[in-house]
């Protein structure tokens, strides 16, 4: 029992640096990659995240960026500007993903 309460307390630091490590990844990786192009709330040369999340579902906006020339068209675009993040790996495009929902309206 005792043991168990002590396991209980080793592992919470863990778990907690990795959902707080989770929500960092998508942050910088937007500061990394996106953020010339895009802003959270605002338009920019691209499309604002807010609008982003508030019209796709979550496969769309990760087809978009790991593979915009294949996505472009369907999602309404005439031509494609924006550059291929397909060297991105899944992790990162979920996070990404996951940080675009963050600014999507609340009902
Ligand atoms: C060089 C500028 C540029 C960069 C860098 C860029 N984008 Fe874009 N993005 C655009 C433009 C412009 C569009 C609008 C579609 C078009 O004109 O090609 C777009 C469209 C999108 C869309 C789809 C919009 C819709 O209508 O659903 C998503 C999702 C997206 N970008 C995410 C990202 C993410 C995430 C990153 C960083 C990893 C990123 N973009 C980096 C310019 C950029």
């Amino acid at each position: 029992m005792k043991n168990k309460i002590l396991l209980c307390l080793l592992l919470l630091p863990l778990i907690f640096s990795t959902l707080y490590a989770k929500k960092q990844n998508g942050e910088q990786l937007f500061k990394e990659y996106c953020w010339g192009c895009h802003h959270q709330i605002a338009q920019a040369f691209g499309p604002s995240f807010k609008s982003i999340a508030n019209k796709r579902n979550k496969g769309e906006i990760i087809a978009q960026i790991a593979d915009p020339e294949g996505t472009y068209q369907s999602l309404g675009y005439k031509r494609n500007s924006m550059p291929s993040f397909g060297d991105l790996n899944a992790k990162e495009l979920e996070a990404l993903a996951d940080y675009i929902y963050k600014f999507k309206d609340k009902k």
